[in-house]
C-alpha cells in the first residue's frame, strides 16, 4: 500500500514552507514572510483534502478560510514539535524503535568506527538521544567514557533518565539543536571526542542541518568523530516507495509478535498517517557528506545505508 508521490511532495513542500515561514518571521524578513504566507494558505482551503490543514495550523493559530488580511497570526515557538508530546515520544519508543531494520548492525558499525579512530574516548554525546539507545550502547562498549545525553523533549528526557539511572558516567541535559546555542550545555563537559545522533537532525531545514554539523565540528576535540545515523532522502520516488514498503514489513513483523492478529494494512495506515511525518525534512546522503567535507571533516563517508536509513560522518 503506498501513497501517491504527489501527496508526499506537497506535504514536504508545506513542511519546508512552515519552517521557512518561521525563519522569515524570526529574521524579520517580512516580505519573505508574506510570500510564504500567501503560498502556504493555498494549502488550507477546507475542501482541499490533499494536504491536511493541521500542517499549516501547527504553525499558525487563528488561520481559517477568511481573507488573509483579516487575521491575527500567532507564531508558535520554532521549538514546538510533536516530539515534545508523550503521544509521539511513546509511540516511537514503544512501537517503532525496535522495528528499525538493521538496528543491531547500525550500532555495530558505529562502534567499530569509534574503536578504530578513537579507541578510548573520554566524552561522548548522544544528540537527540530519545531514550539514549545509541549512547547507552556506546557507554557499554567504552565504559571509561563520560556520556552526555541531550534532547529537547520532556517525555524523551524522562525515558533516558530512567534508562541511565544506574550508569554513573551518564549525564542527561536539555538541549534544542534547533537553536544555535544548544552546544553550551555540552561544551561545559570539555572537548568532545565523539558526537552521535540517531534519526533526529533530519527534523531541521537543510541550512540548519549544515549549521548543526559545523557547531558539532567546533565542539569536537582534534580527531573527534561525528556519526549521524539518519533518515535520508531517497534518490527517486520509486526508492521512497521501496523504503516505505520495507519499513512497513518490519513494523508489521514487530507488532505481530505482541498481537498475532494485527493486519499489515492497519500498520501501513498508521505508518503513512503518523503525526510526526510532517516534521521530516529529508536530504540526500551525498549532499550531507559534501556539507561535512566543506566544513572540514576528514574521512567523510556513508558507512552504511539501507534505502533511507544511513550512517554518515567523519572526523575532525
Ligand atoms: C526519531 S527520535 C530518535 C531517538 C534516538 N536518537 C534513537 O535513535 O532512537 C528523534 C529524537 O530527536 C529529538 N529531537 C528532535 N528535534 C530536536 C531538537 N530540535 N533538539 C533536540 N532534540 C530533538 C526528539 O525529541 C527525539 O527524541
Amino acid at each position: 500500500m503506498s501513497l501517491p508521490h504527489g501527496y508526499r511532495q506537497a506535504e514536504m513542500h508545506t513542511s519546508h514552507q512552515r519552517i521557512e515561514t518561521a525563519h522569515a518571521l524570526i529574521n524579520g524578513h517580512f516580505h519573505c514572510l508574506i510570500a510564504c504566507l500567501l503560498s502556504t494558505c493555498d494549502y488550507i482551503e477546507p475542501d482541499n483534502q490533499a494536504v491536511p490543514k493541521s500542517i499549516t495550523q501547527a504553525l499558525w493559530t487563528g488561520c481559517t478560510n477568511t481573507p488573509i488580511h483579516s487575521h491575527t497570526f500567532t507564531l508558535m515557538s520554532p521549538t514546538t514539535s510533536r516530539w515534545q508530546t508523550s503521544e509521539v515520544a511513546n509511540a516511537f519508543l514503544e512501537g517503532v524503535r525496535s522495528a528499525i531494520p538493521g538496528a543491531d548492525l547500525q550500532l555495530a558499525v558505529m562502534g567499530k568506527i569509534i574503536e578504530q579512530w578513537c579507541p578510548s574516548p573520554h566524552t561522548l554525546v548522544d544528540l537527540g538521544c530519545g531514550d539514549g539507545i545509541l549512547g547507552r550502547y556506546l557507554l557499554n562498549r567504552f565504559p571509561t567514557a563520560q556520556g552526555i545525553f541531550a534532547d529537547f523533549s520532556e517525555p524523551m528526557l524522562a525515558a533516558v533518565r530512567q534508562k541511565v539511572s544506574d550508569i554513573p558516567q551518564a549525564t542527561v541535559v536539555t538541549a534544542d539543536f534547533g537553536q544555535p546555542d544548544w552546544g553550551a550545555s555540552v561544551a561545559t563537559h570539555g572537548p568532545i571526542d565523539v558526537v552521535v545522533s540517531g534519526f533526529a537532525i533530519h527534523h531541521q531545514p537543510d541550512d540548519r542541518k549544515q549549521a548543526i554539523y559545523a557547531e558539532i565540528y567546533d565542539l569536537l576535540a582534534p580527531g573527534g568523530i561525528f556519526l549521524n545515523l539518519e533518515h535520508v532522502a531517497s534518490a527517486t520516488a520509486a526508492g521512497e516507495a521501496l523504503f516505505d514498503d520495507f519499513f512497513v514489513d518490519h513494523l508489521h513483523a514487530h507488532h505481530v509478535k505482541a498481537d498475532p492478529h494485527v493486519k499489515r494494512d492497519a500498520i501501513a495506515q498508521k505508518y503513512y498517517n503518523r503525526p510526526d511525518k510532517v516534521e521530516n525534512i529529508l536530504a540526500p546522503v551525498e549532499s550531507q557528506c559534501q556539507w561535512l567535507r566543506a566544513i572540514g571533516y576528514r574521512d567523510v563517508d556513508c558507512f552504511f545505508k539501507t534505502f533511507e536509513l544511513a550512517l554518515l560522518g567523519g572526523r575532525k
